[in-house]
């Protein structure tokens, strides 16, 4: 029997992203409602135990592989298909994996080219008790001449984590935005989630069927970019290919573009972009014919582009243009109160892709990443976690001796916060603990037992902090 609840439960922490928050819904029969959801899922599920027997398959996972579902449960994994199955490699070597592209050839199938998940299934000891393997049929692609297989965005709103009001401004704007094919301008500093946020406006937006195409300006060769954007004729320049080449625009016809670092372009490119903006023509270069292009452009930045604008780096006109529909995501510092949060959420996406039991986060760590800076904002959090997740080597909590050392230069006078009557005294680090707490009672839905376990105190404790702050 399986229990969907906690087999669903991980399923999301590993960061898949067909699948939403479970624990938001009532308390209704959760393990059939996640039956039924599984039943009707696009990807194909397949679930095997420890041995590699079949415990469960969707429908769209027995049509994927041409097979009968119900008469596959209780067989060997090995001898439904006629070829070595993938999903072995997680039981063997005790890793899932997310959003992998594998190509198997299948004697009576043919070529088959997948993207898979494999989330592992572990019991209360953390031995590997089963897999639960997503797949689906990667897509060709979309345009002949394209060199690269067809991209997808990956994320969703429901991936993005932030309680922040102004943070919160920003992803309804940003839903807002995927209901049209307006052209959005997201800045923020780098590593906040602009690209999280263009993977979103795709995702949910008319043109999610098409191709997700990134571009980062920054990273092209002067000498290519032209060629690059908008592809070029057959022979327009010594080194182009004989057949021609379909730019990125093309490519991301009917999908988006997403113009990265975009204050990076240079200014002869800004005129060609600007057309494209105004009536959503181009030429390839060394070609005469416009080419129309049905792409929504989704740019980014983390330059101040009025401050380029002022210094004649960037066109006025294109600045205009592009600055219709901006969505200014704002940094880690100034938003301490996601940092809980945050931290809960990447800490279990990356126990499941390092395939070992969720550790739990010591307060104190919790304080000393609610105090720091975060110059490299998310991106950084998720690195020093990364880290964190290393050294704990399967240990059951990220302790301050897995953090580094100049994360923690004030915490000498910190230490001990959470169970020290501390009278009066620093103001901004109540602010920090209130707000931890605050985003702790709300993950665990006001349940006191349960976030003081998760926070590592008393309830005694916690019960006089919750007064202390006036929580109740
Ligand atoms: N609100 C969020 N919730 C969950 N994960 C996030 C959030 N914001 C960012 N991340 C994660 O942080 C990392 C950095 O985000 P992303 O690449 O979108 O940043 P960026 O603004 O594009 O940075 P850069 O300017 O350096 O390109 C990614 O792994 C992303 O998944
Ligand atoms: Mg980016």
């Amino acid at each position: 029997m399986i229990q969907w609840t906690k087999a669903w439960t991980r399923v999301r922490a590993s960061g898949h992203s067909t699948v939403g928050y479970m624990e938001a819904l009532p308390d209704l029969d959760t393990d059939s409602l996640l039956r039924t959801f599984v039943e009707s899922l696009p990807e194909g599920v397949l679930i095997i135990d420890r041995e590699g027997r079949v415990l469960y398959m969707n429908e769209a996972g027995a049509r994927m592989l041409d097979l009968d579902a119900p008469s596959c449960i209780g067989q060997s994994v090995e001898d439904i298909v006629d070829f070595r199955p993938v999903v072995l490699q997680a039981l063997e070597t005790g890793r899932g994996y997310l959003e992998k592209e594998f190509r198997i050839e299948s004697p009576t199938r043919g070529p088959l080219h997948f993207i898979k998940s494999a989330i592992l299934l572990r019991n209360d000891e953390g031995e590997v008790i089963g897999v639960i393997d997503c797949f689906r049929k990667a897509r060709a692609g979309a345009l002949k001449g394209c060199r690269d297989a067809e991209p997808k965005a990956q994320y969703c709103f429901s991936d993005i984590i932030g309680n922040d009001a102004q943070f919160l401004n920003g992803i309804r704007l940003a839903q807002l935005a995927s209901t049209t094919d307006a052209t959005v301008l997201l800045d923020g500093e780098s590593g906040t989630g602009k690209e999280l946020f263009a993977h979103a406006i795709h995702n949910e937006g008319e043109h999610r069927d098409g191709p997700f195409v990134v571009v980062n300006c920054a990273g092209l060769p002067q000498s290519l970019i032209e060629s690059e954007l908008f592809g070029h004729v057959p022979g327009a320049f010594t080194g182009a290919t004989r057949e021609g080449y379909a730019g990125k625009f093309e490519q991301a016809h009917n999908g988006t573009i997403f113009l990265d670092e975009i204050s990076e372009l240079p200014i002869e490119m800004q005129a060609k972009l600007l057309r494209v903006l105004q009536d959503k023509t181009f030429t390839r270069l060394g070609g005469s014919r416009a080419v129309t292009t049905n792409a929504r452009i989704i740019a980014a930045t983390n330059r101040d582009l009025s401050e380029e604008v002022r210094n004649q780096r960037f066109r006025a006109d294109l600045f205009y243009r592009l600055n219709v529909l901006r969505i200014t995501i704002p940094p880690l510092r100034a938003r301490t109160g996601d940092i809980f949060y945050l931290a809960e959420h990447i800490i279990e996406k990356l126990a499941a892709r390092h395939g070992v039991p969720t550790p739990r986060i010591d307060w104190r760590v919790h304080q000393a990443l609610a105090a720091y800076d975060w110059p490299g904002n998310i991106r950084e959090l998720e690195n020093m976690l990364e880290r964190a997740i290393i050294l704990a080597n399967g240990e059951s909590e990220i302790t301050m001796s897995h953090i580094p050392a100049n994360m923690t230069p004030e915490l000498g006078a910190r230490e001990g916060l959470v169970e020290a009557e501390r009278q009066g005294g620093d103001e901004n680090l109540d602010t920090i603990e209130r707000s931890a707490i605050m985003a702790a009672l709300r993950a665990n839905h006001g349940n006191v037992s349960r976030t003081a376990t998760r926070l590592g105190v008393s309830r005694n404790t916690l019960y006089r902090k919750i007064d202390k702050y006036n929580l109740r």
